[in-house]
């Protein structure tokens, strides 16, 4: 397995849409452990592979305190149950140390592939569905960070900037 590099907004590949993934072979396994693996290092609970620049449609999730309740998410899609909308506080790794409240829906369907490439779905609330619908917007281009005010986008971006600078000179 391998650790990969996590690209950080602003970068405009965050900004591509993901391709359907056509066969579930090993090398999608592959991509999928690498992903664990980076999710797991960078201690985050989902991680979608336009994160690491591979631009298909392909979702890791684990939000046990343990590391224990992996999920792969290969063609998602979701369907709200309800119109009920939540507000929860998001992060993301590819905007480190910022937080914001996304509303989202409560409850979710999700539909997708799992690692060996049989279809399942399940019904997710709360925490969960919050998760699905954040990992599901990277794969179409979308960062919680779009839900904000321009005004509160921009501090971000030019905080992220900052960083990225400081990165480079260090
Ligand atoms: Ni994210």
């Amino acid at each position: 397995m391998a650790k990969l590099p996590i690209l950080e907004f602003p970068d405009e590949r965050l900004r591509t849409k993901a391709a359907p993934v056509e066969t579930v072979d090993d090398e999608v396994r592959q991509l999928v452990d690498d992903m664990l693996e980076t999710m797991y290092d960078a201690r985050g609970i989902g991680l979608a592979a336009t994160q690491i620049d591979v631009h298909r449609r392909v979702v890791v999730m684990d939000i046990s305190d343990d590391n224990s309740q992996p999920l792969v998410l290969i063609n998602p899609r979701y369907t709200p149950i309800g119109d009920e909308k939540d507000l929860l506080s998001e992060g993301c790794l590819s905007i480190p140390e910022h937080y914001a409240e996304v509303p989202r829906f409560l409850k979710v369907q999700l539909n997708a592939l799992d690692r060996n490439g049989e279809a399942y779905e399940l019904e997710a609330e709360g925490l969960l569905a919050h998760c699905i619908q954040h990992e599901y917007d990277h794969l179409e281009g979308v960062l919680f960070v779009d839900y904000l005010s321009p005004l509160k986008r921009d501090r971000i971006r030019k905080k992220m900037q900052k960083r990225h600078k400081q990165m480079q000179d260090a």
